[in-house]
């Protein structure tokens, strides 16, 4: 089962409004941790991206979209890969984790970069989506990005998996111009710090590597998904690919690219897009004529093997288009 790492509302909030400043209570990196449980052989990690809940959202169609998401799936886990909302208010962005709580599956969220374009501070944001159904502590430490987190998945009291949640840190600003944010040196550290050593892992991002596109060039076909609008990676590289192939993480996912779920494989890793959740801001429809929306799901093994699944769910029917995967045991 899980470890909560809860910390008070009356603790959190003065935490959170000198986050970067560094508090008084020493963190460990097992603070960063939680450990959910593989009951059979198989773990199953639904990926939403993208959700974009705005003031136009029709709330409870689109928690109709997602419960038709979660009962054809019947997750362990649930990761949300950004973008959950635009544009929204205090009481659309409470709806959103609500819904999501209510759900009573464990779940943890990456930031992208609209999260905290609202008029919320960053400390309620924080609080918003720490329920208590999160796997996740958002912690006051010097790390760039509010969400970086792992969970181990342990069977029989051994870790067999890790799941590692990484901030993209939204944007950079250089004098007038903005890029998207990346993935920084202290973070590239700071997961070195949690990884257990010979144990596989997934990875979950929002904002694409530089090396999606080079994943992209190499192998246009992929091995799951399409391309329907290009990468929109920082310009900004980050050493967090090469530390992640060279620890034994088997795939990095991410959002952000509304248009694309293309997954391929680079130098041993899949990189690859989940599939956006619903139609909110914009989608992409494949060659086949069906949206690009839906859900991804990742479903590892205690023999070490994982498969990527992409459902795609039809916003407007409620119609399940379509159905992929892959399994690593084809490499
Ligand atoms: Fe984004």
């Amino acid at each position: 089962m899980k470890r909560k790492h809860f910390l008070s509302f009356c603790l959190l909030v003065p935490l959170l409004a000198s986050c970067g400043g560094g508090g008084n209570i020493p963190i460990t990196t097992e603070d960063y941790g939680h450990t959910l449980s593989m009951s059979g052989d198989e773990f199953k990690i639904l990926q939403l991206t993208d959700i974009h809940w705005c003031l136009s959202t029709n709330i409870p169609r689109q928690k109709e979209y997602m419960d038709l998401l979660v009962e054809k799936t019947n997750p362990d886990f649930i990761v949300i890969t950004g973008d959950s909302l635009f544009t929204a208010t205090k009481n659309i962005a409470s709806a959103l984790y609500d819904y999501i709580d209510s759900l009573d599956i464990p779940y943890a969220v990456v930031y992208g970069n609209h999260d905290m374009q609202g008029m919320w501070s960053n400390a309620w944001m924080n609080e918003n989506v720490v329920r208590e159904n999160a796997a996740l502590s958002i912690l006051n430490d010097e790390i760039p990005g509010f969400t970086n987190w792992y969970i181990d998945i342990e069977k029989d009291g051994e870790t067999i998996w890790q799941l590692f949640g990484i901030d993209s840190n939204s944007y950079q600003q250089d004098g007038v111009s903005y890029d998207y944010g990346y993935i920084h040196e202290e973070q590239v550290d700071w997961y070195e710090s949690c990884v257990k050593e010979g144990v596989p892992s997934l990875g979950f991002i929002h904002i694409p590597l530089q090396e999606w596109k080079k994943a992209h060039e190499e192998d246009p076909d992929g091995i799951i998904g399409e391309m329907t609008e290009g990468n929109s990676p920082s310009s900004t590289p980050s050493a967090f690919f090469e530390s992640a192939k060279n620890h034994n993480m088997k795939g990095i996912f991410c959002g952000h690219d509304h248009a694309n779920d293309w997954n391929g494989l680079y130098e041993g890793v899949v990189l690859g897009y989940g599939v956006k959740c619903g139609k909110e801001l914009y989608y992409g429809v494949s060659e086949d004529g069906y949206d690009i929306t839906g859900a991804a799901l990742y479903t590892i093994r205690s023999d070490k093997s994982f498969q990527i699944r992409h459902i795609y769910l039809d916003n407007d029917t409620f119609e399940f288009t379509g159905d992929v995967s892959w399994e690593d045991s084809a490499l």
